[in-house]
């Protein structure tokens, strides 16, 4: 007798190519389903988007794995980079209400969609900066020449970082993405440099900083000032914020760029919508475009870790405490009980509230930015380079294998060099 099918086989090297299939059999066979991650932690994914919704929002769910990974016998069961450490890890990702409602507080107070809108001359010069570039090779690899400088560039600009450092964080930044996963070796040396920067940097700030805020203002010097009933941040807590901003914000991007890209590039006809679109000069199909790639190949695969703080119930399943939950918002946003044809790419869907930047209180703080640099790069390419195409086998592109992310780490492209 054949021994009974249990699924498909999760975290290989196929399913980094396209996982979609697998999300389908989970979020109709096992919607919360128990399984062993790379890295030997057993957590539970939740595939299907009406619970995936709820699990986001669920304040049982902690997000501190300080208090939520450790075993019975003190052991760490999630081994995920700096648990252990605080300082920059103790961000808004890492850290549950009343002290998450307090920093997410005064990072709003700083980091205003305001900001990010008076940002939007400076991310288009770096667009046209980067694709000045190579647009005279007539080939280029976009993660390596546009994708990932682009973020890293704009979130330093915005931060205050000056220019002339800005290759170092690139430097940094890249090893992080290279190795990620691990707190060892390169990485690590990378988190503590960048550690070592920005806390002298946010003090050489707070010791120059006027009484009156400037109105071109850089958000480390609004970070300083935010207060909150006559409470500010501390230097710590601003190192952290800047850290969690860079982090969550850079690879992210990277990827909403490098996917987004990537799926324009396989549906020929929506990409010439777009392009026609784009060039008449109208918004709109930009605006749900972005959207729609998101949710049809977003850079998030699946949301950050949460921890049961009880015994509860998620999908019919019984979920222990202390058990790690994780949210696969890449499954949800191709739940066919939520979207018309899920699996089709359609960049004027309009009934589209997709989980892509996640719900909730831990909802992406920086999404008018990631909105902003995702239009800018995807408008600014298709209009510059019009006949740009794949330059590879899809077979042979290859996807960074992360737990969180969902990104490619190549992507080759020919289109006729422009002088
Ligand atoms: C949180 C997605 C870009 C900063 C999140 C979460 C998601 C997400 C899914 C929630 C995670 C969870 O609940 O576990 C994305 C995507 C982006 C993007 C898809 C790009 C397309 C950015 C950018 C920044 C940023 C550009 C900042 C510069 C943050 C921060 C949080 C967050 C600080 C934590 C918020 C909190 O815990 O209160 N993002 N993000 N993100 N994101 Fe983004």
């Amino acid at each position: 007798m054949n021994a009974p099918y249990l699924g498909p086989e999760l975290f290989t090297w196929e399913f980094a190519s396209d996982p979609y299939p697998a999300y389908a059999w989970l979020r109709e066979h096992a919607p919360v389903h128990r399984t062993t991650l790379p890295s030997g932690v057993e957590a539970w994914l939740v595939t299907r988007y009406a619970d995936a919704k709820q699990a986001l929002a669920d304040q049982r769910l902690s997000k501190n794995p300080v208090h939520h990974s450790e075993d019975a016998h003190g052991k760490s069961k999630t081994g995920i980079p700096g648990e252990r450490s605080a300082n920059l890890m103790t961000h808004l990702l890492n850290i549950d209400p009343p002290d998450h409602t307090r920093l997410r507080r005064l990072v709003s107070k700083a980091f205003t969609p305001r900001r990010v809108a008076e940002f939007t001359t400076r991310v288009q010069e770096l667009t046209d900066q980067l694709i000045d570039q190579f647009a005279h090779k007539g080939s280029a690899d976009l993660i390596h020449e546009f994708a990932f400088p682009l973020p890293i560039y704009a979130i330093c600009d915005l931060l205050g970082v000056p220019r002339e450092d800005q290759d170092d964080f690139r430097d940094w930044a890249g090893m992080m993405i290279r190795h990620g996963g691990g707190p060892r070796g390169g990485v690590a040396r990378s988190v503590k440099k960048m550690r070592g920067y920005l806390a002298e940097l946010i003090h050489r700030k707070r010791e120059a900083l006027p009484d009156t805020p400037s109105p071109g203002e850089d958000l480390i010097s609004g970070l300083i000032r935010a207060s909150d009933h006559g409470e500010h941040l501390t230097e710590n807590e601003a190192a952290a914020m800047c850290f969690v901003l860079l982090f969550a914000g850079f690879e992210t991007t990277i990827n909403l760029i490098g996917n987004g890209t990537y799926a324009l590039l396989r549906n020929p006809k929506q990409r010439a919508q777009l392009q026609k679109s784009i060039e008449r000069g109208e918004q709109e199909l930009l605006d749900t475009g972005i959207e729609e790639l998101l949710r049809y190949d977003g850079p998030v695969e699946l949301a950050t870790w949460r921890y049961a703080t009880e015994p509860l119930d998620i999908g019919g399943q019984h979920i222990a405490s202390g058990d790690p939950v994780l949210v696969v918002l890449a499954a949800a946003d191709r739940d066919p009980a939520r979207f018309d044809e899920p699996d089709t790419l359609d960049l004027s869907r309009r009934d589209n509230q997709h989980l892509g930047y996640g719900h909730g209180i831990h909802y992406c703080l920086g999404a008018p930015l990631a909105r902003l640099e995702g239009r800018t790069a995807l408008a600014t390419l298709l209009r510059r380079l019009p006949d740009l195409r794949l330059a590879a086998d899809p077979a042979d592109l290859r996807w960074r294998g992360g737990l969180i992310m969902r990104g490619l780490r190549n992507l080759p492209v020919e289109f006729t060099a422009v002088r």
